[in-house]
């Protein structure tokens, strides 16, 4: 149990200042996972050294691989091979974190170990059926809580089979879990996504040398995975994560007289649907510096303040801008009109029920919403709502990050319950946000 960390945002004096966001939440979870996959020595800059990503650092060092730190941000993982993993000796708590359990998961089916995977409330509430689904057909067998909950225990399969499957919800967690368990399967792993989402496994399995074939198919892709590769080990830049950008860049936005520039995002395509909707609000951001690094698109960000209009996002494009629907519902409190965000369905089995804890932080501070099915309508206010109200954050880093944000720019403080959460994805948050002007009191 951590401590629980109430804190209060009060509204803010112009922003400013040219900062760098922490690591790539969903990258960094990669790298050290492929890292211990690979023969040979990785070295990886600019990790996230959120509690997520610990845990995976921690799990990959109990499955046997050489975790080391040598500097902040910058690590050094010997990787055992596929198929080396050892035993674990204990059970791996993979915290708060959906995607260390969900990719892990993916590795230890083809496997042949046995492990016992848990994490914290939050995690222990989510599902994993989703996985346990699809990876069983390769061999491996799961024992897990009534609706298919953690804490879970897998027996790896020992000579585990390739899968094809199509994904039935659209979840980079899934597709990665089974593409990481076709590494140790001999044949070809077929993945098909009817919709696209974030591809950083394809790009860093392909990083690391194994084959991987990505198709259009329909209004997705297939991904094809040869079996058994040689992971060689290969050193990776992880670049500054768009979705912990989005909060100090949707603050620059809101708060009157700002500007703000976010050195070193990463702008994978399919990861930038945010950016994409503030612009069709009217949001000033503008893109400098673009360059790639590490395999993966990178620039420097700048959000001046102005005037924003309620516009809708497609539910097609969801994937692309999954984790930013709060904080881009705070900016849609601010518009003129009313905001429809479409296909949401996926946001009530994240870190908390986004959906209805994003509804509900807006409604306490006096910013009418609807959910209509898995739809999100706000009606902004054309400047600031009222803000005064409480904040529940129910575990959820990108909740209470949200409220902070919103409680900088609206007229009245902003009570976040706990902001304890903050430090999984984007330890620093409230000193970073407080260098550009944001005002945070206990
Ligand atoms: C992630 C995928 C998304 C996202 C999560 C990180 C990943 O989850 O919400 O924060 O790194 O693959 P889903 O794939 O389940 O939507």
């Amino acid at each position: 149990m951590t401590v629980p960390r109430p804190l209060t945002a009060h509204r803010a004096a112009p922003l400013s200042g040219t900062i760098a966001v922490p690591g790539d939440k969903s990258i960094s979870h990669r790298a050290l996972m492929l890292a211990a996959l690979a023969i040979g020595r990785t070295r990886i800059a600019g990790l996230l050294e959120g509690e997520d990503v610990l845990r995976t650092a921690a799990a990959m060092r109990a499955l046997g691989a050489q975790v080391t730190r040598l500097e902040p941000g910058f690590w050094e993982v010997w990787g055992m091979g596929i198929g080396g993993l050892a035993e674990p000796e204990d059970v791996l708590d993979m915290g708060n974190s959906g995607t260390a359990a969900r990719l892990l998961t993916g590795i230890l089916a083809s496997h042949p170990i046995f492990s016992v995977l848990t994490g914290d409330a939050s995690l222990r509430r989510r599902p994993m059926g989703r996985v346990i689904d699809p990876l069983g057909a390769c061999g491996a067998m799961f024992s897990a809580r009534e609706g298919n909950k953690l804490p879970m225990a897998i027996r790896g399969a020992l000579h585990a089979m390739p899968l094809e499957y199509r994904l039935t919800v659209a979840s980079a967690q899934v597709k990665s879990a089974i593409l990481l368990a076709g590494l140790n399967a001999r044949g070809l792993t077929r993945v098909e996504e009817p919709v696209a989402t974030r591809d950083h496994t394809e790009n860093m399995l392909r990083h690391f040398g194994a084959e991987v074939l990505v198709e259009p198919h329909g209004t997705g892709r297939m991904i094809t995975l040869t079996g058994q590769p040689e992971l060689i080990a290969a050193d990776i830049a992880v670049p500054g994560d768009p979705s912990s950008a989005a909060f100090p860049l949707v603050a620059a936005l809101l708060v009157e007289g700002s500007e703000i520039t976010v050195r070193g995002v990463g702008l994978n395509p399919l990861r930038t649907g945010l950016f994409t909707a503030l612009r069709a609000m009217g949001a000033k951001l503008a893109i400098g510096n673009e360059r790639i690094e590490g395999g993966e698109p990178v620039g420097d960000i700048t959000a001046t303040a102005g005037p924003l209009t309620a516009a809708g996002t497609e539910a097609a494009l969801a994937p692309s801008m999954i984790d930013e629907f709060p904080i881009l519902a705070v900016a849609c409190a601010f518009a003129a009109g009313t905001s429809r965000l479409c296909g949401l369905g996926e946001l009530r089995v994240k870190e908390s029920d986004r959906l209805a804890a994003t509804a509900a932080l807006l409604e306490s501070n006096g910013v009418r919403v609807k959910i209509e099915g898995d739809d999100l309508l706000v009606t902004g206010t054309g400047g600031p709502p009222p803000g005064g109200g409480l904040a529940t954050t129910h575990m959820d880093h990108r909740l209470a990050m949200s409220a902070l944000v919103f409680g900088s720019a609206a007229a009245h403080p902003v009570r976040v319950d706990d902001t304890a959460f903050i430090d999984t994805s984007f330890p620093g948050f409230t000193e970073l946000m407080t260098s550009i002007g944001c005002q945070f009191d206990a």
